[in-house]
């Protein structure tokens, strides 16, 4: 079967944003041609300035967010990523062969480190998609279901997979005694059309983040219906006939109509008929009930998951073991062809 890897950080509130992942691994985690894994990149969050006495938690809250969206736990493997070594070992090896110039044209890279300023940025930041790419590759992913944001990112990693295979596979592997061929598979990033790229409440520029300040601007998976009733009746819209989708003037509209399309299961097609004569005082109500209903059974999983901490911990124990054989097989084969003594 293909197999599907993908990642998430730990933070207080997941949000909209980030469920498409999450939806995306759990329906493939539920045919039998996927094998899928999915981790929690505890490693990726210390990259930014963060509170150790809450990582642990927001590890365990996120991975049981996660499963509440529908990852099939008898399928796929969840695990934590500092809990697999193998990724930390993987970057080493591949850092030395990261050009540096690569790292520096990431824009999140500028973004981020923009923000803290120099002082502030730990070098980890930079080798940040070094990382990324060892969790991919590591497991000899064919697809990665990411949001837009995460391209660039994925592009890095297959070049690095090409870079790595042309420098080290191939016969020079087999001169040393490997079995030749590729070290790395190349994944291809798979990012649905529909919620790749949710926007903020308040503003349909940019993007909806744990990060901005204001609660207003995004939905958290464990709202209450309430508080989305209050979100949604606040948030940003324009004075516009009608709803429509790709109007570069009305960013807002086609960022509700497309998280209406997100959480409704509908097509675009469907959307944009149902919608185009609405007005914001009809559309809205709609809108944050299509919310509850989609977010309420998600929230009802998830507080009987965390109600269980010992199962939780069982599958997140089980998923790092079922990931590490995998791990270590690619591992020694790396080390083998960059021509370390075997230990
Ligand atoms: P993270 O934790 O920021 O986000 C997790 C996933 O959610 C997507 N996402 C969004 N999609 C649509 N609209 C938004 N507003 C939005 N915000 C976030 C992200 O694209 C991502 O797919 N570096 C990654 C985590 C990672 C990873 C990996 C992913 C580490 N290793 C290996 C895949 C494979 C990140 O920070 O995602």
């Amino acid at each position: 079967g293909k197999r599907v890897v993908s990642g998430v950080q730990p933070t207080g509130s997941v949000h909209l944003g980030i469920i498409l992942v999450p939806l995306k691994i759990g329906s493939l985690s539920r045919l039998d041609t996927y094998e899928t894994l999915f981790f929690i990149v505890d490693l990726h969050a210390i990259t930014l300035q963060y509170d150790a006495r809450q990582l642990s938690e927001a590890t365990r809250s996120t991975a049981a967010l996660y499963l509440a969206c529908g990852v099939d736990t008898t399928k796929a493997s969840v695990f934590v990523q500092s809990h697999v070594r193998e990724h930390v070992e993987l970057m080493w090896l591949l850092s030395s062969t990261t050009p540096i110039g690569w790292l520096n044209r990431m824009i999140q890279f500028k973004e981020k480190s923009l923000k803290a300023g120099d002082e502030n940025v730990g070098v980890a930041l930079l080798t940040y998609p070094v990382l990324m790419a060892s969790d991919i590759l590591l497991y000899q992913a064919d697809f990665v279901p990411v949001g837009e944001d995460q391209k660039q990112h994925l592009e890095l990693t297959r070049e690095l997979a090409d870079r790595v295979n042309y420098l080290y596979g191939g016969k020079k592997w087999k001169k040393l005694g490997g079995r030749g061929g590729a070290l790395f598979k190349v994944p291809e990033a798979l990012i649905p059309p529909a919620g790749a790229r949710v926007m903020s409440l308040t503003d349909g520029l940019s993007k909806m983040s744990k990060s901005a300040p204001s609660d207003q601007s995004r939905i958290n998976l464990l709202d209450t219906k309430d508080v989305i009733a209050n979100k949604i009746k606040r948030c940003k819209t324009d004075s516009l006939p009608g709803l429509e989708f790709g109007n570069p003037d009305r960013p807002e509209c086609h960022n509700l109509l497309s998280i209406y399309q997100l959480v409704s299961g509908k097509s675009k097609e469907e959307v944009a008929s149902e919608c185009q004569n609405m007005n914001w005082g009809t559309f809205k109500p709609i809108l944050t009930d299509a919310l509850v209903d989609h977010l309420q059974p998600i929230q009802e999983r998830y507080s009987e998951i965390t109600s269980d901490s010992g199962h939780l911990d069982k599958i997140l124990a089980e998923g790092a073991s079922r990931a590490t054989a995998i791990a270590e097989t690619t591992l020694k084969n790396v080390y083998q062809a960059m021509g370390f003594l075997k230990r």
